[in-house]
């Protein structure tokens, strides 16, 4: 998120006004030359360093203001390998970010003087292969924690036990969770990455999170979830399970957390039936993502319970038609819809949806190409369902 703003602070350093803000001396060329110094108005400094030699910049962040507080100190594409015990002593600052520096290795001691300060550490894309359980304990304040891409193979029980995080990523490791791997923060966690850890089934002891909002479990290998998978997450309201390898939802899979999931997505997964009795207690659903799936068939019964569905995603499934009666409820919610390829055959029987475009200010979209809405008839291919004449010649097939 941060990548655009450092290349547009570069942009303006080059221009002269950022680098005046940095605190060492002037004739520090190289440092000037890699880092934009920042002090918006009210906040404490931000340093922000590319291609940078790490010891010279501690050196530098030390010797200037001894105990100047810094809001944010981002280093990327430099190699730090190491961060050391009492590295960032003389150095309070409050977010870090050390991306793409090769860091391997974290000194129990490396964040001594921090314990009260710092709120976010971000060590995505670096090489470590473990937790830094031991560093990290102390650090009462800290809400956010992002280990993604790294090395991490194995995490262990309480690994996060002391802190009180309210994010925790751990995307883009190939992961063994432990039982207890996330003992701690069942009452603070809020936000949960797993995506592309490996995961085979829904990780044992993420069920007693209560306090999760958001849970990403995208791009894993989950080929099935038990019943009452998420029960115990009573705070759930947005849940991520596209690209896994899900046939089948079990009837009571979504038991417990039907009056809080507001946000669904199954994209991309095996799903062959539209899992109607899973879906019959979600009541607060405004999201279903359920697209690239092995849809053949829309029940009329399938949608029934959800009416509060705003944005509906069938595109690229084998569907040949949408049938109107699945959807007649949701005339004055639904605000998109997302439809179309291969299979859909756009004759009277989708005539509907053209007449909510025109009268209900339904948005329909598709995620697929060639074509993109109707499979046929074969002079339909290349149009959009705004091109559809609602009273003309739509009704061919019929
Ligand atoms: C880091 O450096 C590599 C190679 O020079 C470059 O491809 C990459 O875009 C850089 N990343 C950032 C965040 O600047
Ligand atoms: C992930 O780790 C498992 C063993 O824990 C191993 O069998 C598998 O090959 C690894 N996958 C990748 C992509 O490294
Ligand atoms: C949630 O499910 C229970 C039964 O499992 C049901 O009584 C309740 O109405 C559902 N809530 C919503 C919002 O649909």
């Amino acid at each position: 998120m941060r990548r655009p703003v450092i290349a547009a602070l570069l942009v303006l350093a080059a221009a002269s006004s950022g680098r005046a803000q940095c605190p060492w001396p002037r004739d520090m060329a190289d440092l000037h030359g890699s880092c934009v110094c920042a002090r918006p108005a009210g906040a404490a400094l931000s340093v922000q360093c590319q291609f940078v030699d790490f010891s010279r910049l501690l050196g530098a962040l030390r010797a200037a203001v001894p105990n100047q507080e810094l809001d944010l100190l981002y280093v990327t594409n430099s190699t730090i390998r190491s961060l050391p015990s009492n590295v960032f002593a003389n150095i309070p600052v409050q977010n870090i970010q050390f991306s793409d520096c090769d860091l391997e290795a974290i000194a129990p001691g490396a964040f001594a003087g921090l314990e009260s300060r710092l709120r976010n550490l971000n060590l995505a894309s670096n090489g470590l292969t473990d937790v830094p359980t031991e560093a990290l304990q102390k650090l009462k304040r800290l809400e956010l924690l992002d280990l993604s891409k790294n090395r991490i193979e194995y995490v262990a029980d309480g690994a996060f036990k002391t802190l009180s995080l309210q994010t925790l990523k751990l995307a883009d490791n190939n992961l063994t969770l432990s039982g207890g791997a996330f003992s701690g923060l069942d009452k603070s966690l809020k936000n949960l990455n797993l995506k592309g850890t490996g995961l085979r089934s829904l990780p044992e002891g993420v069920n007693s999170l209560s306090s999760l909002a958001f849970l990403d479990l995208a791009q894993n290998s989950i080929t099935q979830l038990p019943t009452a998978a998420f029960a115990g997450m009573g705070s759930l309201t947005a849940l991520n399970l596209e690209r896994n390898l899900i046939q089948v939802l079990e009837p009571t899979v979504f038991r417990g957390v039907n009056d809080t999931l507001s946000s669904l997505s199954l994209l991309n997964n095996l799903i062959a039936d539209f899992p109607t009795d899973a879906m019959r207690i979600m009541g607060r659903l405004r999201v279903l993502d359920i697209g690239f799936n092995l849809l053949t068939e829309l029940p009329d019964n399938c949608l029934k319970s959800m009416t509060s569905l705003t944005l509906l995603a069938l595109d690229g499934n084998p569907l040949a038609t949408l049938p109107e009666a699945a959807f007649s409820h949701l005339r004055s919610t639904l605000r998109g819809l997302s439809l179309g390829g291969r299979f859909l055959t756009c004759d009277c029987r989708v005539r509907w949806i053209a007449q909510w475009i025109r009268d209900a200010d339904l948005q329909v979209t598709s995620r697929e190409r060639n074509p993109q809405f109707c499979g046929s008839p074969p002079d339909f291919r290349d149009r959009t369902f705004y091109q559809l004449n609602v009273e003309g010649r739509f009704g061919r097939g019929s």
